[in-house]
C-alpha cells in the first residue's frame, strides 16, 4: 500500500495499532482503476486485468467500489453476490472474509459493492478506513478495486491508497477533460494528505488553483512555493516524484487516438510537474458488447481477440 494510506488511516485513531502490523505484513499489491468519467471502461478493465492475473496463477480479488452503480459482477460473468460491502458496513455480515464470492475463474473472487441506497459519496471516513484496514485480512496476491466515476473524496482516497492507481479514458475531448480534472484532484488530495505539508496547505490550494490564463501553472506555483523553504522543497520533490498515476486509453480506433496518451503525459509533466505513466491502450472491439450481452468475461470468451492481447500487454507492463 502507498505511504499516503497511513495518513488516511491516521484520521481514524482506533486504527493506529493496526497500521504497524499492516506495514510489516507480506507484500500484497492493491491496484485501483479509476477515472473522471462514467462509461470509460473502468469495470471492463478491472474485470479483465483481474482475469489476466488469475490466469497467470495469481490469487486475485476484485472489489466493486462503485457503490452507486455496482456492476463488476456482470463483467466477470457472475451473478450479484449475496453479501455486499454495505452488509459489512451495516454489520449484517461480521467478517470481511465472508464477503468473498468465488467466480467461474480459478483463483479469482469478487467482493460486491452496495446494492442498496448506500452511496459511495455518503461513506464516512471511519467506514472508508474500515474497508482499507480489512483489505489486509484478504489472502490474495492482488486486490483490484473498481472505482466509481467522479472525484468524491472517497474515490480519490481509494485511488491514492492503492499501490498502483490506474486511470482509463476515451480518446474524446469530454473524457480527456474529465481525466485531467480527476488527475488534478488526486494530486491535490495527495499533497493535502501529506502531514509534513500541513503548514503550507493554503499555499498548496492556491498553487493547485493556479490558472493557465494567469500565466502560471500549478507546476510553476509549486516550484515557487518550494523555493521558499528547503524542507518544503524536499518534501514536495518527494511527493511529486512518488506520484506516477497510470493511464490507459480505451476504445482506440486510430494511431492518433493512441498518441493522445503521449500528449497527455507531456502536458501532465509541464502543467503539474509529475510523471503520467502511459501503460497502453485498448482497441475498440465488437467482442466487448458480444461478451457483455452473453454475460461472459471478455478474456475467456474471446481469448484470441485484439483486446485480449491489449490486456495481456498492459498486465505484463504492470507486473514487470
Ligand atoms: N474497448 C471497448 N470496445 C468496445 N466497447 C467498449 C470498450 N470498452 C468499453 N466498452 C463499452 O463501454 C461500456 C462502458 O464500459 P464500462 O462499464 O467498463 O465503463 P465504466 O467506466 O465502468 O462505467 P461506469 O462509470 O458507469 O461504471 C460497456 O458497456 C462496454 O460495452
Ligand atoms: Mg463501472
Amino acid at each position: 500500500m502507498s505511504s499516503t494510506l497511513a495518513n488516511i488511516y491516521a484520521e481514524d485513531d482506533e486504527n493506529q495499532a493496526f497500521n504497524h502490523k499492516l506495514f510489516a505484513a507480506p507484500k500484497k499489491e492493491i491496484w485501483a482503476i479509476g477515472g473522471g468519467k462514467g462509461g470509460v471502461g473502468k469495470s471492463l478493465t478491472t474485470a479483465n486485468i483481474s482475469i489476466c492475473l488469475a490466469l497467470m496463477g495469481k490469487r486475485v480479488v476484485s472489489i466493486d467500489l462503485d457503490l452507486g452503480g455496482a456492476n463488476l459482477h456482470t463483467c466477470l460473468g457472475t451473478n450479484i453476490p449475496e453479501a455486499s460491502l454495505s452488509d459489512f458496513l451495516n454489520r449484517k455480515v461480521s467478517h470481511f472474509q465472508d464477503l468473498l464470492t468465488p467466480t467461474p475463474i480459478k483463483n479469482l473472487s469478487i467482493i460486491s459493492g452496495a446494492q442498496d441506497e448506500f452511496g459511495m459519496a455518503n461513506m464516512k471516513q471511519m467506514q472508508k478506513a474500515k474497508i482499507l484496514n480489512h483489505l489486509e485480512e484478504i489472502d490474495a496476491d492482488y486486490i483490484i478495486l473498481d472505482l466509481g466515476a467522479g472525484t468524491t473524496l472517497n474515490t480519490l482516497d481509494f485511488f491514492i491508497a492503492a499501490d498502483k492507481g490506474i486511470m482509463t479514458t476515451l480518446p474524446e475531448p469530454t473524457a480527456i477533460e474529465n481525466t485531467y480534472r480527476f488527475i488534478k484532484s488526486v494530486f491535490h488530495r495527495k499533497l493535502k494528505l501529506c502531514e509534513e505539508l500541513i503548514e503550507v496547505n493554503h499555499l498548496i490550494d492556491r498553487a493547485m488553483n493556479a490558472k493557465m490564463n494567469e500565466n502560471i501553472s500549478p507546476a510553476d506555483a509549486l516550484q515557487k512555493l518550494a523555493q521558499t523553504n528547503p524542507h518544503i522543497q524536499k518534501i514536495l520533490a518527494r511527493e511529486i516524484n512518488d506520484f506516477a498515476p497510470k493511464l490507459i486509453i480505451n476504445q482506440v480506433r486510430t494511431q492518433s487516438d493512441i498518441d493522445i496518451g503521449f500528449s497527455m503525459k507531456l502536458i501532465c509533466k509541464k502543467y503539474f510537474g509529475f510523471n503520467l505513466d502511459y501503460i497502453g491502450y485498448l482497441d475498440y472491439d465488437q467482442s466487448v458488447w458480444q461478451s457483455v450481452k452473453k454475460r461472459k468475461p471478455l478474456l475467456t470468451e474471446f481469448p484470441n481477440s485484439i483486446l485480449t492481447s491489449n490486456f495481456e500487454n498492459i498486465v505484463n507492463k504492470l507486473t514487470n
